[in-house]
């Protein structure tokens, strides 16, 4: 299928019984180092990366490229060294004073036109996008992106169209579940890896990879295995969407 919106991949991390954090909603670090270097390759490989006000909610921070080899990598293939960080958020009630603010990288935010409002004209003085320790005065958001539904629902296929012709030909997917049910509910997800962790998190209100209403077996996206990987304890399993016709 001709892809007029970015390739799209997910990448996740969870326990044995399929939870992506615990009852709590805590950050879910329970993923090894090879883990997180995993999940750092693939956002290095990605224009962009997007996640749910949940995510960053929990974390406080995003996770930037910070191995010198994928870095250079970045820097050969002519991309600036860090991906754009895309927060999805209807109500965007976030923090100004959360970490992610201060990382130096470029912040998007996906909203509504309700959303977009408290963070219209904002000027801070914020690290450089360059990594060099500089300092700069701009807003927490470099772009606000608003694509409105007739229901005041973000219209996220008309947003990854956007996306494309800002060249985000790669979008890393990083949770949580409540956005990942949204895209698949949308057929808008084509890869996803997700991390098997030894640990069991348990607890019926704790999240898992998709969230939302649910699919039934007979209209449930079906996956096509691509590689696994056992690497110590862990299991890496990479997926492929199928569409009609492949
Ligand atoms: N193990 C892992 O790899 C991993 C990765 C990421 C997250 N997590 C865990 O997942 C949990 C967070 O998950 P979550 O279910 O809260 O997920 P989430 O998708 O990160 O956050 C949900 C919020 O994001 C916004 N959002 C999500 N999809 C949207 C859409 N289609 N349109 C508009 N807004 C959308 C909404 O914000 P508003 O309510 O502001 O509108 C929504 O309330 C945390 O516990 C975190 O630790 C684990």
């Amino acid at each position: 299928m001709l892809q007029h919106r970015p390739h799209t991949t997910v990448v996740l991390a969870m326990s044995a019984d399929g939870k992506i954090a615990d009852f709590r909603r805590s950050p879910a670090r329970f993923g090894s180092r090879v883990d997180q270097a995993h999940l750092e390759k693939q956002i290095a490989a990605s224009d962009a990366v997007l996640f749910g006000a949940g995510t960053l909610s929990a974390y406080g921070t995003t996770l930037t490229v910070t191995d010198p080899t994928l870095l250079e990598h970045r820097a050969q293939g002519g991309k600036p060294l860090q991906p754009v960080h895309i927060v999805i958020t209807h109500s965007a009630n976030l923090n100004p004073e959360t970490q992610f603010f201060k990382q130096p990288v470029r912040r998007w935010l996906l909203t509504t036109t309700a959303g977009a409002l408290s963070w219209k004209g904002r000027l801070q003085t914020l690290p450089s996008t360059l990594g060099n320790g500089a300092e700069e005065c701009r807003p927490e958001f470099d772009q606000i992106l608003v694509f409105e539904t007739p229901t005041r629902e973000i219209d996220i296929p008309a947003a990854l169209k956007h996306l494309a012709t800002l060249h985000i030909t790669r979008l890393a997917v990083l949770g949580g579940g409540e956005l990942v049910a949204s895209l698949l509910g949308l057929d808008l997800i084509d890869e996803l890896w997700l991390t098997v962790c030894p640990l069991i998190l348990g607890g019926n209100t704790a999240p898992t990879p998709v969230e939302g209403k649910g699919f039934l077996p007979d209209l449930a996206p079906k996956l096509q295995l691509l590689e696994v990987h056992t690497i110590e304890q862990e299991v890496f399993l990479h997926y492929r969407l199928q569409r009609p016709g492949d």
